[in-house]
């Protein structure tokens, strides 16, 4: 089973697939074609890239890992969908040592901006990456969802540090190299000229309540997916939300 048809998973990613699913959808009706071709830059183990290629689209995988590459291959063979997802190894840096530039009708940078040295830059060639006409699907670690976090763990000195830290980290032990607002990220992709469409937060609450509940309560996942799915949206979520997902499209 895919990853995002799990229910405990699809807490994590249930609403960046809901807005993904609807784009690709509008951008294949735009396009006048079913098969979409896809970047997704820093894509992993195929999180994304193999659920997109089961709607029919041809996926390429930019990634450094070659760990990761490998499960990949073996992901997307088990899903019936090899002959539509191609691995390269490459990072968001030199990306058009690897692709093409403005082969593509969507790009997908989903937890890669927190990685890379420079997140402008990173932003800057996901966009160079689009057809004249394409959509870019954003996600990256959100800083009030980190703040929260260690608040509510009783780490107070850490949640503070990380309010103030330039990178949103809250020590030398963060794994997390970067965290960013909502307007950080907006004014990233606004800055390369494309339209900012929508911004969700997501897992807004999801890292926040006891896994017992989650797991025990009958039907406590599918009412935690709807009320992640209806806080999404509000601005004032935004804040506090483990990760932020923009949409953005240049038609
Ligand atoms: C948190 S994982 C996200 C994977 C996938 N995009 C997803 O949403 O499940 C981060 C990925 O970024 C990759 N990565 C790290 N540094 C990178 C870079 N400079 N350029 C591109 N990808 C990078 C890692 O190898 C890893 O697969």
């Amino acid at each position: 089973m895919s990853d995002l048809l799990r229910p405990r998973a699809s807490l994590r990613t249930a609403v960046v697939w809901e807005v993904l699913k609807d784009a690709l959808e509008r951008r294949g009706k735009a396009a006048g074609r079913d098969a979409l071709d896809v970047l997704d830059t820093g894509g992993g183990t195929g999180n994304f890239a193999v659920p997109v290629a089961r709607l029919g689209h041809r996926v390429t995988v930019v990634d450094p890992s070659p760990n990761a590459l490998f499960a990949l291959e073996r992901r997307a063979a088990e899903a019936g969908v090899a002959d539509r997802v191609r691995g390269v190894q490459g990072d968001a840096r030199g990306l058009f040592d690897v692709v093409e530039r403005g082969g593509y009708d969507t790009v997908l940078c989903h937890g890669v901006l927190e990685y890379v040295d420079d997140p402008a830059e990173g932003v800057r060639n996901a966009v160079d990456a689009l057809r004249p006409a394409g959509t870019l699907s954003l996600l990256a670690a959100g800083l009030g969802g980190a703040v929260l976090a260690r608040a509510l763990a009783g780490h107070f000195t850490e949640a503070r540090r990380a309010l103030t830290d330039p990178a949103g980290r809250w020590g030398e032990g963060d794994p997390m190299p970067r965290r960013f607002t909502a307007d950080q990220l907006t004014d990233l992709v606004s800055a390369t000229g494309l339209q900012v469409g929508s911004v969700h937060g997501v897992r807004i609450f999801a890292d926040l309540v006891p896994g017992v509940l989650v797991d025990t309560e009958p039907g406590a996942v599918d009412a935690l997916l709807k009320l992640e799915a209806a806080a999404a949206e509000q601005p004032a979520f935004h804040s506090v939300a483990t990760q932020l997902h923009v949409l953005a499209e240049r038609d």
